[in-house]
């Protein structure tokens, strides 16, 4: 089989993780022999660079011709002035709702060689598998109203609207627990119902769908709370279901579970074809662009090597060739070879080239 997949590098550490998961899908094409094409497009901060838009038409059109999408991060100081009129994050905000990504998938898996790595006692994080499923493409993120405005008495002030239909909190939630019904079967759906009415649609929509999946177990928790229980009972969790902002929040925090941010990967999924084609994704790791390490050669590329992983085994269906590399990067991790993030006494630290050519050859 032949797959095309679009690399958009983005800023930052952005182009030198996705040129370590370019050449992870490479090898994997020789060893498993299929072919991936690849094609480089912009987007986030350079695309402002060279086109004035963080997200050109351009890619966006190369996007949908494509099977999937490897993303590297987007954003930077450069960019981050608050007055800009455009921001490399409307890139990729862009990228979700014009490929229809509704659903983002983030698993959150410690790696038993990296006990040690997490800020937190090895016996709170020990047997951690969660998986956060994040609403994505709706909520405060993109409801209208979004403005800052000076009201009559010259006060500035801004809004922003978080609004929420039953369509999209429905979608979200059969996504998550048809996740639970390959995994430990246990839905924790997410919401700030004791104050929010758009959290109290998502909590009465999401009883609705759990009553369709009597053999996943369901519990609804308030979005503070877990903030806590992630940090008290992390390895409780299973499926985590959350709205936009809620999700983004609790995928960062959780990501200290697994050590470091540089081991998470995650794929945002659109609807699944019925016909058991593939299905159309974007790939990026969960760490962001880093600009204080971007160009010294020093970032993990890990998150991106597991992103290729997710993108081999959802969109194309190549559970084998996943496995190939999700144990490369295991066997990586026991044989010592750390990047700096995840760097403890007595193991090889490396850059990115060198953990990248580590993976290729266990795979
Ligand atoms: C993420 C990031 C993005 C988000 C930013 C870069 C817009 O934090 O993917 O979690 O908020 O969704
Ligand atoms: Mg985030």
């Amino acid at each position: 089989m032949e797959y095309k997949v679009t690399l958009l590098p983005g800023d930052g550490i952005g182009p030198e993780v996705v040129a370590a998961g370019a050449e992870v899908l490479r090898a994997v094409g020789e060893k498993f022999g299929h072919k991936f094409e690849m094609s480089e497009a912009l987007v986030g901060g350079i695309a402002i660079d060279e086109t004035g838009n963080p997200l050109p038409e351009e890619t966006l059109e190369m996007c949908r011709s494509g099977d999937a999408v490897l993303l590297g991060a987007v954003g930077g100081p450069k960019w981050s002035d608050p007055l800009a009129p455009v921001r490399p994050e409307q890139g990729l905000l862009g990228l979700r709702k014009g490929l229809g990504l509704f659903a983002n998938i983030r698993p959150v898996k410690l790696f038993p060689a990296l006990a040690d790595a997490s800020p937190l006692k090895p016996e709170i994080v020990q047997g951690v598998d969660l998986v956060i499923v994040r609403e994505l493409t709706g909520g405060i993120y993109f409801g209208k109203p979004q403005e800052k405005q000076v009201t009559p008495d010259g006060k500035r002030e801004a809004l922003d609207t978080m609004r929420y239909n039953e369509d999209e909190v429905a979608r979200l939630l059969h996504v998550a627990y048809q996740i639970a019904r390959q995994r430990r079967r246990k839905v924790t759906s997410v919401d700030k119902a004791n104050v929010l009415a758009s959290s109290r649609l998502w909590r009465e929509v999401a009883h609705e769908v759990a009553a369709q999946y009597p053999d996943v177990e369901s519990e609804d928790v308030l979005v503070d709370a877990c903030a806590m229980y992630l940090m008290r009972r992390p390895a409780g969790f299973d499926v985590i279901a959350a709205g936009n902002l809620f999700g983004d929040i609790l995928s960062d925090e959780a990501s200290m579970l697994a050590g470091s941010m540089g081991m998470l990967p995650s794929a945002s999924l659109g609807e699944k074809p019925a016909d058991g084609g593939t299905w159309f994704g974007m790939y990026e790791p969960v760490h962001g662009s880093a600009p204080d390490i971007a160009g010294k050669g020093i970032a993990n590329p890990l998150a991106t090597i597991l992103s290729v992983a997710m993108m081999l085994r959802t969109s194309f269906g190549l559970a084998e060739e996943a496995d190939a590399v999700e144990r490369a990067v295991e066997q990586v991790l026991v044989d010592g070879y750390r990047t700096p993030d995840i760097m403890s006494e007595g193991m090889k630290q490396v850059g990115t080239a060198e953990m990248t050519g580590a993976v290729v050859k266990r795979i």
